[in-house]
């Protein structure tokens, strides 16, 4: 399942769907009802799971649109089938089995009551069972492990009703422990070439996303100049300065000022003062002369140089997936193969 919510991690929900597709997902997973009608109006026919919960006055759009909705509770139900009698059709759920994330979910004792009830209405179809990770590092570990084992030992009270889809994995589980894989892995980082953990790193990802914009300016300032809002840098040599129109109003987050630095000429330079909401400024001294219109990478590759969505969250003193999920709207997307 390629996890495509949030605008497909920020690189653009249908191209990003169509491209999963085509590179052969057997289900899109997103976490909003908007989101999967929004792919089934661009004509995917895939199975999509919603994976959120949503409210039972959207249970008719959900059937209508052939979407499946991951369930954590009971209530859920009556709404589902109701749709579900409505479009003489069943309604696909997928259970979801809190096993310690503390989140969404029922708990494993109950699931599988559930889970025959389900199995046995003939206005539902009984399409998957899930559990959730709360996998945020590799010392994690441990916990996850239990949690698998706990998800392994519900399915196994499960056993005289068939259930098509069993999952359990993110990303950094999918690298980590084939033990989670089940019948389907929900993969978001990975589907997009990030790596999860930093001993994924060591897997041979190429990154989908880069981003990239122009120089519009170039000033040269005098030593004592102080830049930007609050003035927090202050020049200690005459400097020539690159402003770039972008900021954190696109998702070059604010908590970066002062740390992050961008490719220009194949050279790393650093981005100085704080960031604006459209505007960042680049000390563009110490490579040869630049001018209007010149390339600057943000976040991918110039020369022998890299940057990658890890870097941008080590700056941003966030994770990856908050760096590509929160990259503005007004960012064009040019999509390449
Ligand atoms: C339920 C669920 N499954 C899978 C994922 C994918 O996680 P990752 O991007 O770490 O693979 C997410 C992401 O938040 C999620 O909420």
């Amino acid at each position: 399942m390629a996890i495509v919510k949030a605008n497909a991690y920020g690189h653009g929900l249908i191209p990003a769907a169509k491209a999963t597709i085509k590179g052969g997902a057997s289900a899109l997973g997103v976490a909003l009802l908007q989101e999967g009608v929004a792919l089934r109006s661009a004509g995917i026919t895939t199975p999509v799971v919603v994976l959120a919960p949503t409210l039972p006055e959207q249970a008719d759009s959900l059937v209508a649109h052939n979407l499946s909705q991951i369930i954590g509770h009971p209530t859920a139900i009556p709404a589902l089938e109701a749709a579900a009698k409505r479009h003489n059709t069943r309604a696909r759920i997928h259970l979801k089995v809190d096993t310690g994330m503390g989140r969404l979910g029922l708990l494993p004792d109950e699931a599988p009551v559930l889970g025959k009830k389900i199995a046995e209405n003939p206005h539902l179809f009984f399409e998957g069972i899930a559990t959730h990770v709360a996998w945020e590092c590799a010392e994690d570990m441990d916990k996850a492990t239990h949690q698998i084992k706990t998800f392994a030992a519900c399915l196994s009270k499960l056993t005289d009703i068939s259930v098509p889809w069993r999952h359990a994995a993110n990303s950094a589980m999918t690298v980590h422990m084939p033990e989670s894989h089940f019948d389907l892995v929900r993969v978001g980082l990975l589907t997009y070439g990030i790596p999860p953990t930093q001993g994924a790193g060591a897997l041979s990802l190429s990154p989908a996303l880069s981003i990239k914009a122009r120089i519009v300016q170039v000033r040269n300032f005098s030593t004592g100049q102080t830049l930007s809002y609050g003035g927090t840098y202050t020049l200690t040599r005459p400097s020539r300065i690159a402003l770039v129109s972008l900021g954190y109003a696109d998702g070059y987050n604010r908590r970066m000022s002062n740390k992050s630095h961008v490719l220009i000429c194949g050279k790393p330079c650093p981005v100085v003062g704080a960031i604006c909401m459209d505007v960042i400024m680049i000390d563009v001294t110490d490579i040869p002369p630049v001018s209007t219109g010149e390339e600057v990478v943000l976040l991918g590759q110039q020369g022998d140089y890299k940057i990658t969505v890890p870097d941008i969250a080590q700056w941003a003193n966030c994770i990856s997936h908050e760096v590509v999920s929160l990259l503005g709207a007004r960012l064009p997307r040019h999509y390449v193969s």
